[in-house]
């Protein structure tokens, strides 16, 4: 199946209708998913959840299922009025998170990896941030904005810029080689960030926005992102008067934040309602959600934003993001292709959500930020049934209490007990269960697991999809290699200090030992890789994992670095430069081992940040502006 198409049910004629929407004339129109009507439509549908759900389908009659594709993309408008666009924000907000920094080869992995998911719009990051968000976002542009599928689909690349001449300058050096290139600016409109931050009149505001706006259309990019910061909280008839003005200079998509996270539902749905009644111009552009999660409601919003007729939203893997994060790409997708039809008018994505769950390991192992298991949709016990009455039900019946069939996100359940392979598994085995855990490894990376594999299985008799997972995301998902680890040794206990040696090579073969003290067989080995590295390094976060139970269990662990000042970054909302902090992840049944590889993957990843770790592509187009 092309990644640009979405299989699911055939579209009846009710649901082909445009989805009902709040009247349009009047500028309080009545938006509400509480209201009667909502719950009539709810309870209507209610016996019907199941049609589109394949894990409870074979309950009832099934529908026959289509394709349906992908809309052509033009920038401000969609051909098909259900088709909602994915804007996924995982590289800019969702680095934003404290921690998350990625490396530019991380980017391009996480960026590759979106496009196979068919996300319409990647925004690539924050290109003024600092030279080398530029160069990444250029770098993204360049190749995952240039593979164009067989289907025609290719991801557009935006860059996000401040409201001002250089930010959008910048912006658009990054993403001009793309096909399909998408500035995105953005200024403050709510009075408590008029007054305290920008210290500007509405009018200035209205002014900069619509002269940033033209200047953007001006450099030749016919695709540009307006966003009122903190809609959320801005007065209405002031949002109303300065869209309908960037939409006079040119914008083709309004994007609308709740920065803070602070509306319900209703109140958002009620809130994109009431800018498409009175905003002038605005059937001639997209409406976008971008939803913060600080009070938990970011997908709720997010979902009540498209139902009142936005048809773009702006999210991120596992949700990351500034604060409590965003809007999680995988419960708006997964909600919209269960319910879409029947409770959202018949909203749809293009997103191919078999690639959900390899996504979500990607971008939780390279940005260290690990998933709660109780995490909708990708947590460890999405599909979990521990009580007795739940599995007795499941062995039934699966769609007792399994709304989403696993496979449909790209996770292959293993039988019962989750035990898929043992010591007499060959090579054929691994790559098959590894297949269908959905990863595709390359000979070389087999081969490396394969032999961690058989290792583990040397020592435990049950060898789990978990413990697979955690072998695998310590070879694949690491950081270029800067520093080797060849071996360690610690001495540990109550007789005396704790001591560690540690052999490390550098990329080019040589090798390096050195021994230390401290406080523990940890931290004495972290002294003894410090003494070869040479880099001045702090430790911030350190925390273990045990992945399986058991007194065989692999741990995994988390450790976060902060090297000196050279790592910094402009923050796109507050303009502060913070300094980057660097996570690694290690994993073993040794929980030294596990720590150290770790700590040598944070200081790999930090070394490996700047440009050299960039592929290169032509010489011309790798220049920084000024
Ligand atoms: O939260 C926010 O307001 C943003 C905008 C730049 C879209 O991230």
């Amino acid at each position: 199946m092309a990644s640009s198409f979405l299989r699911i049910p055939t579209i009846s004629s009710r649901t082909l209708e445009t989805p009902s929407l709040p009247s349009l004339s009047s500028s309080s129109s009545k938006f509400s998913p509480l209201s009667p009507h909502f719950h009539h439509r709810h309870r209507r549908s209610a016996t019907v959840l199941r049609l589109s759900c394949s894990a409870s389908a074979d309950a009832s009659p099934l529908p026959s299922h289509s394709l349906r594709r992908r809309p052509q993309y033009i920038p401000n408008r969609i051909p098909d009025p259900n088709y909602v666009r994915i804007f996924d924000t995982t590289l800019r907000d969702g680095e934003q998170s404290p921690g998350a920094t990625l490396t530019a080869k991380e980017k391009i992995d996480i960026a590759r990896q979106l496009a196979k998911l068919g996300v319409d719009i990647i925004e690539a990051g924050f290109p003024a941030a600092s030279k080398e968000d530029f160069q990444a976002v250029k770098t993204i542009a360049e190749i995952i904005g240039n593979t164009v599928d067989e289907s025609g689909y290719v991801p557009v690349i935006c860059g996000l810029s401040r409201c001002n001449k250089k930010d959008i300058e910048t912006a658009w050096e990054a993403v001009k080689y793309a096909k399909r290139p998408r500035i995105h600016t953005f200024i403050a409109t709510s009075d408590i960030h008029l007054k305290y931050k920008l210290k500007k009149s509405k009018e200035e505001v209205i002014e900069i926005a619509r002269s940033m706006v033209r200047f953007a259309r001006s450099l030749g990019c016919e695709d540009v992102e307006f966003s009122p910061e903190d809609a959320g909280r801005s007065d209405r008839e002031f949002l109303y008067r300065i869209l309908g003005e960037v939409i006079k200079a040119g914008a083709t998509t309004l994007n609308i934040p709740d920065t803070v996270g602070i509306t319900l539902p209703s109140e958002f749905g009620q809130l994109i309602a009431d800018i498409k009644a009175n905003t002038p111009g605005i059937e001639n552009v997209i409406i976008s959600t971008h939803c913060q999660n600080d009070l938990g409601l970011s997908t709720a919003n997010t979902l009540a934003g498209s139902y009142a007729g936005a048809r773009q939203v702006e999210v991120t893997i596992n949700g990351i993001g500034e604060r409590a994060g965003n809007a999680s790409l995988e419960e708006v997708v997964m909600a919209i292709k269960c319910r879409g039809d029947h409770i959202l008018g018949g909203l749809f994505t293009g997103i191919d959500t078999r690639h959900i769950v390899m996504t979500s390991k990607m971008v939780e192992d390279y940005t260290g930020l690990h998933l709660q298991p109780h995490k909708a949709i990708v947590g460890a016990n999405a599909f979990a049934h521990e009580s007795g009455i739940h599995q007795d039900g499941m062995l039934k019946h699966k769609g007792t209490y399994e709304i989403i069939c696993p496979e449909e996100i790209g996770l292959e359940r293993s039988n019962e007990a989750g035990i898929v392979l043992g010591k007499l598994s060959g090579r054929h085995a691994l790559r098959d269960r590894l297949n269908e855990l959905g990863y595709e490894l390359d000979e070389e990376q087999l081969n490396n697991i394969f032999w961690r594999f058989k290792a583990v299985a040397e020592q435990k008799k049950r060898v789990t999809d978990a413990d697979i997972i955690a072998l695998v995301s310590d070879e694949v998902f690491q950081p270029e290699v800067v520093w080797k680890l060849l071996d360690v040794q610690v001495t540990c206990g109550t007789l005396g200090l704790s001591t560690a040696t540690v052999k490390l090579a550098e990329a080019n073969g040589k090798e390096h030992v050195a021994c230390s003290t401290g406080t523990g067989p940890v931290d004495a080995a972290y002294k003894a890789i410090d003494l070869i590295v040479k880099e001045p390094v702090t430790l911030l976060e350190y925390s273990m994992n045990a992945v399986t139970e058991g007194i065989d269990a692999i741990a995994t662990t988390r450790v976060l670095i902060r090297g000196d000042n050279n790592f910094s970054s402009t923050n796109a909302l507050t303009g502060e430069v913070v300094q980057r902090t660097f996570s690694g992840t290690g994993a073993g049944m040794d929980i030294v081992v596990s720590s150290v590889k770790a700590y040598v993957g944070a200081v790999n990843k930090m070394l490996g940040f700047e440009e050299r770790s960039l592929p290169r592509v032509s010489s011309e187009s790798s220049k920084v502006p000024a």
